[in-house]
């Protein structure tokens, strides 16, 4: 099959693109024809070597995709030949930059005719992160004031829409040109970080959910009220430090699992959900998405076609 794929760490000039084995389905996994993957903000981590573990080279990219089931590995009675699906590989796991995927029968939804394999891979991973984080962690309700920082990044512009469809009130920060994007996608108020200190600009927040990092996250924790939460997914395995003892800083863990990409279905069905602004590449020109994914200043979602 063909696939992009890394030998080495380094740069996302490292991705080669050209032939490996194809996969076969173990007991309990099916092997997926992939029609789009999706390029996240841990791939240019996963190919700088910035991820823990030793991952075995060749290593090919990525963690999200869309499909049409190719086989059945023994023990998966519930989906068959033909089928649409689409999903996230296991945690821990890379490998949808490529025409072929092995993935666990159960982890994968079927995919609604009425929604592209472009937009299901889009979806998948940004849309877990996001419930994970938003719902199964935050417990946002309706009535209170998030601040999402980073709005115009894959997983953040799922959770603004989110966020909104639980009536809550909601704040994020962007460059000044996503502005109108995220006003588009619900957000009540959009903080310029160019030009504005979101700590000078907003307070008595309910909840963050931060997925910048760095200086960001750590300032994030003083726009909380006493008894706010805050959650990180872009500063590590643990939650920031904060010298606040009245507030709660959380690593939402990720998961993969059906019934959370059958909620994205179900959020998209309602309306409530929309897929993001896509640009895509063909598989052959990946390299070129993870130099745009690494500069981390996109507007929605890099998305490869793979056939
Ligand atoms: N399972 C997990 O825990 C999990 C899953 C997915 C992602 N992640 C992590 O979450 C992070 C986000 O992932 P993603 O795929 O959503 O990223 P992405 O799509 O690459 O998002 C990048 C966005 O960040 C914005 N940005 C950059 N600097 C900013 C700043 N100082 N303030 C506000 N916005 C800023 C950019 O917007 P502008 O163009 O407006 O600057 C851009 O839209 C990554 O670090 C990724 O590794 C973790």
């Amino acid at each position: 099959m063909k696939a992009a794929y890394i030998t080495q760490f380094g740069g996302p000039e490292v991705l080669t693109y050209g032939d490996l084995p194809d996969p076969v389905a173990a007991p309990g996994q099916i092997v997926v024809d992939a029609v789009a993957a999706s390029i996240n903000g841990a791939d240019s981590k996963v190919c700088a070597g910035e991820y823990p573990g030793s991952p075995k080279f060749p290593l090919v990219l990525g963690r999200d995709f869309s499909g049409v089931v190719a086989a059945l590995g023994d023990g998966v009675h519930d989906l068959r030949v033909g089928d649409e699906v689409f999903g996230v590989l296991e945690t821990g796991r890379d490998g949808t930059y490529c025409e072929k995927i092995a993935i666990g029968g159960a982890i994968v939804a079927q995919k609604p005719a009425d929604m592209t394999h472009v937009d299901a891979a889009a979806l998948a991973l940004t849309g877990l992160t996001a419930l994970c984080t938003v719902e199964d962690t935050l417990k946002l309700k309706a009535g209170e004031t998030i601040l999402i920082q980073g709005g115009a990044g894959g997983v953040a512009s799922f959770a603004i829409q989110l966020a909104k469809h639980l009536g809550a009130r909601v704040i994020t920060t962007a460059s000044a040109a996503n502005r109108d994007y995220l006003r588009g996608l619900g957000a009540d108020e959009v903080i310029d970080y160019n030009t504005t200190d979101f700590t000078q600009a907003v307070k008595n927040c309910d909840a963050v959910f931060d997925t910048v990092g760095g200086d960001v996250a750590t300032r994030s924790y003083t726009v909380l009220k006493p008894g706010g939460r805050a959650a990180f997914i872009a500063s590590g395995a643990k939650a920031p430090p904060s010298d606040r003892t009245d507030v709660t800083g959380l690593r939402p863990a990720v998961g993969r699992d059906r019934p959370h990409l059958e909620r994205i279905v179900e959020l998209r069905r309602l309306g409530a959900i929309r897929a993001p602004v896509v640009t895509l590449y063909d598989l052959a020109r990946a390299s070129e998405a993870l130099k745009v994914s690494a500069a981390r200043h996109l507007k929605g979602k890099l998305v490869l076609k793979v056939r």
